[in-house]
């Protein structure tokens, strides 16, 4: 047996997001630039050797694979490679396979996506105003994604809505999301936007709505419940009594989830950034590359975690923006 992954603040390492393109066909403002210049195809790791280098994470313990991007529906291959990674939830070495998806492929795939074993799929979805989502995310198609998330549906995939909370623009909207998630049996999350990529003058900070606020205002409402439960992601859940329906929370500015940080980033290259919020990365492509042994591999898999950070410095307190991080979150898939 493989001893599993320890950083040195004692936390054990079982989740494994790897974004397989950094290509999307959306350009979300909060995380994209409009112009972006992506990887040449050429960099990028090949299918095989993303199967070899999460193989070699789910050996050290890894037992949750999330796949993101970009937009990882738009990854040429994409399900060549999730059926392969399928095998470890088949010998049950891997817990829980499963995509983080802006939703506009799902019409595609999402029979093929429960074919593969996964059992759930978060898609980002911010407000339910075509103009709004037109404007949000510059190219996408609200009508698009809705069709996306009933054929999610339909094939039996539980459906989380990701949406990012931003003042001014979908604060209107809490209920109205709330109300539609119910209906159409749906969890949802909410994430406090962070400071990534270009921020322009103001930076993030003028869009920056904390949910400590958002849930006060849902408190007005609903009878809110915490629960303990956990998905092995940052998010903390309530339950609205009202309803039953579960809400999340994901707050990285108003409270720092570090503490029991269990995940590491694995980029399109084969870099591996081991917080989300630092600059700190590992090269596993040379590695991968230096040949067919996996031991120098897992070697490199090990003394990257072994240099995991305590958690990152976001914080837009005394109006201004500390801790931001120039790279795009396109680039780590979040
Ligand atoms: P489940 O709990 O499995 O549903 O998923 P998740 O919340 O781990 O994944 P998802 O892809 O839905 O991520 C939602 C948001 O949480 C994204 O915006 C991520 O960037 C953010 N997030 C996830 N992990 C971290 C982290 O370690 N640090 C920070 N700052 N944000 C994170
Ligand atoms: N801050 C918070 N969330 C973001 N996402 C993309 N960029 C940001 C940001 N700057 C979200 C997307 C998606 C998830 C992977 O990350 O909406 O739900
Ligand atoms: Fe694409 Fe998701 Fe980034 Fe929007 S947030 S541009 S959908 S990767």
């Amino acid at each position: 047996m493989n001893a599993p992954l320890i950083d040195p603040f004692a936390r054990t390492i079982r989740y494994l997001r790897v974004s397989v393109t950094d290509r999307c066909d959306f350009r979300c403002v909060y995380c994209m630039s409009e112009h972006m210049t992506f990887l040449p195809k050429a960099d990028l790791l090949t299918l095989e050797e993303l199967d070899r280098l999460c193989s070699a994470f789910v050996r050290l313990g890894v037992q949750k694979l999330r796949i993101t991007g970009g937009e990882p529906l738009v990854r040429k291959g994409i399900l060549t490679f999730l059926r392969a990674m399928s095998r470890h939830l088949g010998s049950g070495a891997l817990h829980e396979l499963t995509l983080t998806t802006n939703g506009s492929q799902l019409g595609r795939f999402a029979q093929d996506l429960a074919e593969c074993g996964v059992r759930r799929v978060n898609v980002s979805l911010d407000t339910l105003d075509p103009a709004k989502f037109a404007a949000i995310t510059r190219w996408g198609r609200l009508d698009q994604v809705l069709d996306g998330i009933t054929a999610a549906r339909d094939a039996g995939l539980r459906v989380k809505i990701n949406a990012v909370a931003l003042k001014g623009v979908n604060e209107d909207e809490l209920f109205p999301l709330v109300e539609w998630c119910g209906r159409e049996g749906h969890d949802l999350t909410f994430i406090e936007v962070m400071p990534m990529g270009d921020l322009g003058n103001e930076g993030r900070l003028e869009q920056y709505w904390p949910l400590s606020d958002l849930r006060a205002r849902l408190a007005a409402q609903y009878r809110i419940n915490d629960l303990d439960e956990r998905t092995g992601g940052p998010a903390r859940y309530v339950r609205l009594e009202e309803t039953g329906q579960k809400i999340g929370f994901i707050t990285p500015m108003t409270h720092n989830f570090c503490e029991s940080c269990n995940r590491v980033r694995l980029t399109c290259t084969g870099e591996l950034y081991m917080c989300l919020g630092q600059e700190d990365v590992a090269d596993l492509r040379a590695p991968l590359r230096g040949g067919v042994d996996d031991a120098p591999l897992e070697a490199a898999i090990r003394a990257a975690i072994a240099r995991k950070p305590k958690g990152h410095d976001f914080d837009y307190s005394r109006q201004r923006v500390a801790g931001r991080m120039t790279r795009h979150m396109s680039h780590t898939g979040g």
